[in-house]
This record gives structure tokens, C-alpha cells and sequence, in this order.
């Protein structure tokens, strides 16, 4: 497993790879995959229990689901978010983020321009990731940021400060590339891209989008496979099976098992 450290010392060698995990059987298929981070995002708001948008998840819910991919990911960088409000004051960010590491996550991700929250975790021994761009917890439409000349610079001081701040890395969502450039040029830190351009240090995905189990997914995913066609063929298969009764056959019933020796 690579340490918050050495995911940091990857800047200019090595491009990192991070997918969104939230439950044990996909967890342990992604730990064999060799990728550097395992995210337990609060999209699993929206990507696995239905919300409209990410700010319904609570620090209950991400401890649950954190578990669940703690139990299956024994190889890879687990990294957890902090869901909307948690770390809305030094005090409270402290003692949610060590909620989140006594459940299993090696660090923690936030939304924002909140450098003074991520250098208060980082005093006290936190590995934090920040995340600007697109902030989805508190944004009022899902559209690209920073395309005018004005909010792209707020964007880039924002990253700045963040790496500055002692983040070990930065999320950039939903921004131009040319932008996305700018600011890894700018930080000594990886930047972590999605809807950002090829130019990043590394690029994230939602696993659910990139495994297309939904018809629909934003245009810079790339769809490694198609679970919902799977899914769906499998579950229609399977109902004409049980009503036609040729589920279960004979090889499926009565089986005796024999001991071995
Ligand atoms: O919660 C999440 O999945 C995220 C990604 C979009 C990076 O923050």
C-alpha cells in the first residue's frame, strides 16, 4: 500500500490512479487492480443510495459503507471523504476525520477552499486531500468552473493555498484543461482529475460510471464496461428461467458433495 507520502513523491514520475469504491465485493476486486487510491466518495449519495445530491450523506453513512470497503481492501491507499458540514469548523473536522481513520481510512478528502481546516488535520498528523473545481456538495448547478479568466485564477490561489496548506495531493472537477495545466504547474503536489483534461497528475472516475452501470454518464467518462446491459440481460434471463422452469435443471439440484480423504 502506498502512504499519503509517497502518493505525494509520485508529482512528475508516475501518473495516479484513483477509482470511487463504497461496498466489500467491489472493494476486493479493485484491491487486486493495482491502483493507487481507493476513494469512499460521498457520491455514494447519489450512485448508491438514490440522493439527488451528495450533501444527504452523513459521517454515519460514509462510516458505514467505509467499512464495508475497509473489510475488502487490504493492498491499496484507502482514502475517505468528509461529508457536507463535517468539517465546517476546525474542532468538528478533527474529530470527524478520526472518525473516518479509526473506520479504516488512511486519509481524508474535502471539498473547497478550506486551508485552514486541512492545516489544522495536518498539525495533528492527517493526511488530507483537497478538492477544487466543481464542489458539488454546495454547488447550485453541475457545470464546468473556472471558464471565465476571473473564477479560474480563484481556482488556481485556491489549489495553491491548499497544497501549501500541506494537502498531499488535490482533486481538480469539472474545469477546463488549459486551467487543470495552470495548476499543476503551479503546486508541488499530484492533481487528481476528473472532467479535467489529459494534463493532470493523475485521474479519478466514479466507479459506477466508468463500469456504465447507469445509461447515462458525464461526457469525459470513458466506460470500461457495460454492467448495465449486464445486469439487465442477467435479471431478464433469470425471470424467464424461473417462469418457464428451466431454472433450476438437474445440474443445479441434489447435488451430492463428497468429502475428501
Ligand atoms: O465523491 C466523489 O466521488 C468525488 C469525486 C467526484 C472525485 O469527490
Amino acid at each position: 500500500m502506498k502512504t499519503a507520502g509517497q502518493i505525494r513523491q509520485m508529482k512528475g514520475q508516475a501518473k495516479v490512479a484513483m477509482l470511487t469504491v463504497y461496498d466489500y465485493p467491489t472493494a476486493c476486486i479493485l484491491d487486486r487492480c493495482d491502483l493507487d487510491i481507493l476513494f469512499v466518495g460521498d457520491t455514494l449519495g447519489q450512485v448508491e443510495l438514490g440522493f439527488k445530491r451528495t450533501s444527504a450523506v452523513t459521517i454515519e453513512m460514509m462510516l458505514h459503507h467505509l467499512g464495508a470497503v475497509r473489510r475488502g481492501v487490504g493492498e491499496t491507499h484507502l482514502l475517505a471523504d468528509m461529508p457536507y458540514q463535517s468539517y465546517a469548523k476546525p474542532q468538528r473536522a478533527l474529530q470527524n476525520a478520526r472518525k473516518l481513520l479509526d473506520a479504516g481510512a488512511d486519509s481524508v478528502k474535502l471539498e473547497g477552499a478550506h486551508d485552514k481546516i486541512v492545516a489544522h488535520l495536518v498539525d495533528r498528523g492527517i493526511d488530507v486531500v483537497g478538492h477544487v473545481g466543481l464542489l458539488p456538495q454546495t454547488a447550485r448547478r453541475y457545470v464546468r468552473q473556472g471558464t471565465k479568466e476571473k473564477s479560474a485564477e480563484r481556482i488556481l490561489k485556491q489549489a495553491v493555498r491548499l497544497a501549501q496548506a500541506g494537502c498531499y495531493a488535490v482533486v481538480l472537477e469539472h474545469m477546463p484543461s488549459k486551467l487543470a495545466r495552470e495548476i499543476t504547474e503551479a503546486v508541488l503536489v499530484p492533481t487528481i482529475g476528473i472532467g479535467a483534461g489529459p494534463d493532470c497528475d493523475g485521474q479519478v472516475l466514479v466507479v459506477n460510471d466508468m463500469l456504465g452501470l447507469f445509461e447515462h454518464a458525464p461526457y469525459y467518462v470513458k466506460r470500461y464496461a457495460n454492467l448495465f446491459e449486464t445486469i439487465l440481460k442477467a435479471g431478464e434471463v433469470f425471470g424467464q428461467d424461473v417462469k418457464s422452469g428451466s431454472y433450476p435443471s438437474e445440474e443445479f439440484y441434489d447435488r451430492v458433495i463428497k468429502r475428501r480423504g
